[in-house]
């Protein structure tokens, strides 16, 4: 099999052909991750958060983020798609696994990789308030705020940024990429999409 994944320096990669360079590196979005932890530790001081990882994405910085929290909390995952295998965002968001927990009453934190157009997180939000919790509360690693259609309350927010195509961390382009420990950018040129 071909790889899509060429790693050329400690800066720059190729994936699906196409040229990237790193925009956050692994210290970067490690520091950032502490502070979000540290902060949800102390806002959800006495109570035991569940957090609620939006699948395949968001695994990679859910599992750092949960390392930061010093208090008792717990996980589940819902599992949507909305890319397909392209670089915008399809528009059309679907559920493929849903949650298991019985929500009613409890503190949910959704964790997110990126809110993109927010389609993917109203549609999400729809799904947590539907079960009565006490609390509904969003993390977001990163939010492409240019690329915002509709607007969700995002409580949490480890990096805004521009409208520009990321991969790495968890992040993908057509299934591959998750496994970097940074975040890739697409080189300018190559974005004609
Ligand atoms: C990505 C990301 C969010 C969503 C954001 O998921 O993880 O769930 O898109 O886009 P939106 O704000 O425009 O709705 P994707 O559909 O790529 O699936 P994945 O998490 O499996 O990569």
């Amino acid at each position: 099999m071909t790889a899509n994944l060429l790693l050329h320096d400690d800066r720059t990669i190729t994936l699906r052909g196409e040229r990237f360079s790193v925009c956050m590196d692994s210290e970067m979005i490690q520091n950032r991750v502490a502070e979000l932890g540290a902060r949800i530790s102390v806002d959800y001081e006495g109570k035991r958060p569940i957090l609620i990882g939006v699948l395949n994405g968001a695994f990679m910085f859910l599992a750092d983020l949960m390392k930061k929290i010093r208090i008792d909390c717990e996980v589940d995952f819902v599992k949507l798609s909305s890319y397909g295998a392209e670089k915008i965002s399809s528009g059309v968001v679907r559920e493929l696994k849903k949650i298991d927990a019985d929500l009613e009453g409890r503190h949910v934190l959704v964790v997110e990789d990126i809110v993109d157009t927010g389609l993917s997180m109203q549609y999400i939000l729809d799904i947590m308030h539907s079960q009565n919790p006490e609390s509904v509360k969003v993390v977001t690693l990163l939010h492409k705020y240019e690329a915002t259609e509709v607007h969700v309350q995002l409580d949490y927010v480890g990096f805004r940024i521009k409208n520009q195509f990321v991969v790495g961390y968890g992040l993908d382009y057509g299934q591959v990429g998750r496994n970097l420990p940074d975040l890739y950018v697409l080189d300018p040129h190559e974005d004609d999409s």
